[in-house]
C-alpha cells in the first residue's frame, strides 16, 4: 500500500521533525474528522470569533497529526492543564506563565505594537503589576525599604516629534536584590514601586534598585516544563515601566542592563536590542545628582520615553 508522509509535517531535518508516514486511508480519515470540526463552526453568528475556531481547530489538529500524538502524551497535557488550573488563583496566573515561557505573549505584544517610528518598544507585562501602587513626587525613592543596591533614573517622556509630554502618568515596578517582588511576600506588601507624573518639560527622574535577574514562579507546571526541555527559568534584570497620556498609546515595557548575564537567554523572551541600558555603576561615596550620601555603590541610568501616537 503506498505510504505519504502526513500533512502538515516539515522537510526532513528542519526543527527536528521526524516524518512519519501515514497511508492516504488514514489521511483520509483524520481530514474527514479536521472538515467536521471546522464545518460545526458554521453557524456561529460572530464572524471574528469563528475564525478564531476554524483556525485554532485546524492549527490544534496540524499538531496533532503532525507529531503522531500519542494517547498517553494527550493525557500528559491533560494533566499538565488541569494543574496550571489548580495553581491558579488571584495573585498566581500558571496560564499566562505558560503563554509567556511558549513566546505567545512576546508575539501578542509584537503584533498589536507595531513598531513606529522612533517610538519605545513594548515588552511583556508579567503577573507583578498592581493597581494601586503608592504615589511618589519627582526624585523620591521606590524602594520603600526593599533591599537592594540604589539606582537613580531619568529620562524624558516625549511624542514621536520629540514635544515633552508633561503630567505623563509613570508606573514603575520591580524585584528586590533577593529576586522577589513585594506581593509576593504579602499580598498587601507596597515597595519596589510606585507611580509618579512627568514634569512641565516631560522630564522624571526617581530613584529606585539596581535591577537583578530572577527566577519566573517555578514551583508549579510550567517550572516543571522548563526542567524538562532543559530550560532555566530566570528572567533577564529588568526594570518594569507602564507610561500613559492622553492621546498617546500606553506604553509597557521593560529597560535591561546591559552586559547582563542572563540578556537574550530570558525565559519570556522579553528583551528587545533597543531597551537595553547602561547602567553605570558609582563607586561608593560618589555625590548623587539630588546631593544625598549613600554609603556603598549605587547606579544610574538614562530611559527617554517616545510614545506613539494612539490608534497606531
Ligand atoms: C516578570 O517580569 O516579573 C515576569 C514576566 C513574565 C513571567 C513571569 C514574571
Ligand atoms: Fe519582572
Amino acid at each position: 500500500m503506498a505510504t505519504h508522509v502526513n500533512p502538515g509535517s516539515a522537510q526532513a531535518g528542519d526543527h527536528g521533525t521526524i516524518h512519519r508516514e501515514v497511508s492516504p486511508e488514514q489521511q483520509t480519515v483524520e481530514q474527514r474528522l479536521v472538515d467536521s470540526v471546522v464545518a460545526s463552526f458554521g453557524a456561529c453568528q460572530d464572524p471574528r470569533l469563528q475564525e478564531l475556531m476554524v483556525s485554532l481547530v485546524k492549527h490544534l489538529h496540524s499538531f496533532i497529526r503532525e507529531v503522531r500524538l500519542t494517547e498517553e502524551e494527550w493525557g500528559v497535557a491533560i494533566d499538565f492543564l488541569t494543574k496550571a488550573g489548580h495553581i491558579t488563583d488571584e495573585v498566581r496566573q500558571e496560564f499566562i506563565l505558560l503563554s509567556d515561557t511558549l513566546g505567545a505573549s512576546m508575539q501578542t505584544i509584537n503584533i498589536n505594537n507595531q513598531a513606529y517610528e522612533g517610538a519605545t518598544e513594548a515588552t511583556v507585562f508579567g503577573p507583578f503589576f498592581v493597581e494601586d501602587s503608592p504615589a511618589i513626587e519627582l526624585g523620591d525613592d521606590l524602594a520603600f525599604g526593599a533591599p537592594g543596591e540604589p539606582c537613580w533614573v531619568e529620562g524624558t517622556v516625549t511624542d514621536t516629534d520629540g514635544t515633552p509630554l508633561a503630567g505623563a502618568r509613570i508606573e514603575v515596578w520591580e524585584a528586590d536584590e533577593d529576586g522577589l517582588y513585594d506581593v509576593q511576600y504579602d499580598a498587601g506588601k507596597r515597595a519596589g514601586r510606585a507611580h509618579l507624573f512627568s514634569a512641565a518639560d516631560g522630564s522624571y527622574r526617581f530613584w529606585g534598585l539596581t535591577p537583578t535577574p530572577y527566577p519566573i514562579p517555578n514551583d508549579g507546571p510550567v517550572g516543571k516544563m522548563l526542567d524538562a526541555v532543559g530550560r532555566s527559568p530566570l528572567r533577564a534584570s529588568h526594570l518594569h515601566f507602564m507610561v500613559s497620556h492622553e492621546g498617546a498609546r500606553t506604553l509597557v515595557t521593560h529597560i535591561f542592563p546591559e552586559g547582563d548575564p542572563i540578556g537574550r537567554k530570558d525565559t519570556v523572551f522579553g528583551v528587545k536590542d533597543s531597551l537595553i541600558k547602561r547602567f553605570e555603576r558609582q563607586p561608593a561615596g560618589t555625590a548623587t545628582p539630588d546631593g544625598r550620601v549613600i554609603d556603598g555603590t549605587w547606579s544610574r541610568v538614562r530611559f527617554d520615553i517616545v510614545l506613539a501616537p494612539v490608534d497606531v
